[in-house]
């Protein structure tokens, strides 16, 4: 519907209403998308498709600037817009949605390879096959089938939590509805990737084009944004395919071998890349790298690389996962895509934790489908070390969903007037020194420029609210950066706790938050909704969320794994002031935690005003006791396990990473508090250690026999 048709007026242009048209116009509009919204939040039964509902947005929009005058307080525009993907239904994934490791060179491959083969402990005369395929750049997708019949059909999301396209994947004419197979599993999910190919997409633009509607930069835009329509009836106009490579819930898998299995697939009547084939060695790998980049330019379909699996099931498992990738695969990048362009100015941006980014201006450039007009110049010296001078040529390039950088400048054509670009020596935000800290042990100055101003920068103030409502961290829907920028200019919030006290002030306040600009009754609500869900929250997302240095998603969770609750981590991490003292040992001595994250903690706990941060927001919010997912007590959950000497059976890797699975805590070295030590031959000074303190020593033999009968999850 174009913006003309809109309305009791609809059919004239905005610029020929007068202000009597536009105040019915208006009052007719702000009616009709109250039904809608009231219909589709409270009822759960949409009375409008999504394109409808923004042609009359559009309309709306466009009245109200030309009379800003007729706004009303009650405007839907005053509302904060209904992205369609908050339209989706969520859905959470039964087993999460992983992505792969990167592999950008010959050399990475090669790594992966031996990484593999030194944790299964393979010897040379050992076969690893490992499959090669196309890396689709499209969007992955769940299937969920049961007893044979398709039930949901999700998109990855955040790889925990997707949206529900299932009225929409079943437009597809590749995916099967119904799968008649004697050995398709009860439940079963495969998963895959939508994409559409070069031909569909151009004409897909052509008719965009022709109709006046948006145009697609790319395949991938034009698929998702093909997927994710709230009406089926237009996803089904768009030619989308698909691929499936992977699988999630479901058993027995039909074959012991990731080629298997794809075949089972196929033979059930799912489309699978006809580029799949088997390879045993590194070489063998950038042999099918190369073939298939070759092949790139005539596939009828963009492809961003070549992904690696290790066929065998069995080592699948036991290679496992770290954090969100699987070990068992890669994906090998194709180079990054390269663009000239013109860089207009530098500026500075302030991070969470007060560091100084220099930022690229530059003039829009496409590079591989996607217009660039920002890149990081990652720190002062990387100015210096180019030369970057401001109306330098450069050469930016792009791989992925990477930020863009600069590569170099082409220096022949440097401009007279080119200018050197001076750091600054202040926080460009609060004005306060800017400093490169000293590195302890090297003595070398910190590449990186910090902001001295701590809590009274707003841009740090800023990124910590934002980084503690991200996605890893209390992830509270419909709060992003700015809707946070705002509530600080209104003086709303300064710290996290001030999120949890906010609907109790507000319900007190004369300047309601549904009042204020890109507020209304709805979203408001939402957001108070959005926040209190969060009270209780995973011990490590409550970690990470503090944004204490070097404390990423992952060291979060080693830390909640290994303390269990945020009284004895905190109590362990005060305790450690002193690094004689025997918590600092044991902080350390956590698998994973070195002097620099056990100081990072230490520093963060020892500033009263995060101390004080923390109790605030402990009064509002309750971090649960760190669980270890899906699993059943094992004979070592909670225990402490350290390895030395030779293992037969496993490598040292592969033995850490079961005793992890089932529960156990694995340390470097030995003390009071060590559980198990299991000692293979040649163990030393660590063996001595624990007979001399007494603790329980086993052969690699009798701690298989501890931990076999448990299963793994
Ligand atoms: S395997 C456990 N195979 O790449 C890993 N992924 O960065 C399962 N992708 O989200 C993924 N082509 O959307 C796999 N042949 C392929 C793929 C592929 C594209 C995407 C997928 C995934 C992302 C991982």
């Amino acid at each position: 519907m174009s913006d003309r048709q809109q309305g009791n007026n609809g059919d004239r242009a905005v610029e020929e209403l007068d202000k009597q048209a536009a105040r019915a116009e208006l009052a007719h509009l702000y009616k009709e998308m109250g039904r809608a919204d009231e219909a589709y939040y409270n009822h759960d039964d949409p009375i409008m498709d999504d394109a409808a509902y923004d042609a009359m947005r559009r309309r709306l929009l466009a009245i109200e600037a030309r009379f800003p005058e007729l706004q009303g307080p009650d405007s839907p525009s005053l509302r904060v817009g209904a992205a369609p993907s908050e339209r989706f239904e969520k859905v959470r994934h039964a087993v999460p949605m992983l992505s792969l490791g990167n592999a950008f060179d010959d050399r990475d491959v090669v790594e992966f390879i031996e990484r593999i083969r030194r944790f299964l402990g393979l010897d040379e005369a050992d076969e690893l096959a490992i499959t090669s395929e196309p890396k689709i750049d499209g969007l992955s997708i769940s299937l969920r089938y049961e007893k044979g019949r398709l039930v949901q059909a999700a998109t990855r999301g955040d790889g925990s939590e997707g949206e529900d396209v299932t009225r929409n994947i079943m437009t597809l004419k590749q995916v099967p509805q119904h799968v008649e197979a004697e050995d398709f599993p009860d439940v079963f999910e495969l998963r895959g990737e939508v994409y559409m190919s070069h031909a569909d997409f151009a004409a897909l633009n052509e008719r965009q084009k022709a109709a006046g509607e948006k145009v697609f930069a790319n395949p991938r835009n034009a698929a998702a944004g093909s997927l994710r329509q709230l009406d089926p009836k237009i996803t089904a106009q768009r030619p989308l395919k698909l691929f499936v490579y992977a699988w999630g819930e479901g058993e027995p898998l039909p074959g012991k071998t990731q080629m298997a299995v794809i075949e089972s697939f196929k033979r059930w009547g799912f489309p699978v890349n006809p580029l799949m084939k088997i390879n045993h060695s590194a070489t063998e790998l950038l042999e099918a790298y190369r073939i298939i980049e070759q092949q790139r330019a005539e596939l009828p379909y963009d492809i961003d690389g070549v992904v690696y699996k290790v066929n065998r099931l069995d080592y699948q498992q036991r290679l496992g996962f770290v954090s969100r990738s699987p070990r068992w695969a890669i994906a090998h990048k194709f180079p990054a895509e390269k663009a000239v362009t013109r860089l207009l100015d530098i500026e500075i941006q302030v991070g969470r934790t007060g560091a100084l980014t220099p930022v690229a201006r530059l003039q829009p450039v496409t590079v591989g489908g996607v217009v660039v007009s920002n890149a990081t110049l990652h720190n002062e010296d990387e100015i210096a070390r180019k030369d970057l001078r401001i109306g330098d040529t450069v050469i930016v390039q792009r791989a992925g969903d990477v930020i863009p950088q600069v590569v170099e400048v082409v220096i022949e054509r440097r401009p007279e007037d080119a200018r050197p670009f001076v750091f600054p020596r202040f926080c460009p935000v609060c004005g306060a020194h800017a400093v490169r800290e000293m590195h302890p042990s090297t003595g070398e100055p910190d590449k990186v420029r910090r902001c001295t101003g701590g809590l009274s920068c707003p841009a740090q103030i800023r990124e910590r609210l934002a980084h503690f409502v991200s996605r890893d961290a209390f992830d509270i829907d419909g709060l992003g950066k700015k809707q946070i920028e705002a509530f600080l200019r209104w003086g709303l919030v300064k710290t996290p706790a001030d999120l949890f006290t906010l609907e109790r002030r507000d319900a007190e306040s004369l300047d309601r938050l549904k009042n204020r600009e890109g507020w209304g009754r709805k979203s408001a609500a939402n957001l108070f909704a959005a926040i209190n869900e969060r009270r209780t929250i995973s011990l490590d997302r409550f970690v990470y969320a503090l944004g204490i240095r070097h404390v990423g998603a992952t060291t979060a969770k080693l830390l909640a794994r290994s303390y269990g609750t945020f009284g004895r981590l905190h109590e362990a991490v005060t305790g450690a002031a002193d690094e004689d003292s025997e918590a600092w040992q044991e902080l350390v001595n956590i698998d994973g935690i070195g002097p620099v994250v056990a100081r990072a903690l230490v520093e963060f706990f020892a500033e009263q005003h995060n101390e004080d941060v923390v109790a605030a927001l402990l009064r509002e919010v309750t971090p649960e006791e760190f669980v270890i997912e899906d699993m059943t007590q094992t004979a070592i959950s909670g225990k402490t396990v350290v390895f030395t000497g030779k293992l037969e059976r496993f490598s040292r890797a592969e033995a850490k990473d079961r005793a992890e699975r089932l529960g156990a805590k694995v340390a470097g070295s030995v003390s009071k508090k060590t559980d198990y030590l299991v000692a293979g031959p040649g163990a030393g000074s660590k063996l001595k250690k624990a007979e001399s303190l007494g603790v329980k020593v086993l052969s690699e033999e009798e701690w298989l026999a501890l931990v076999s009968g448990d299963t793994e999850s």
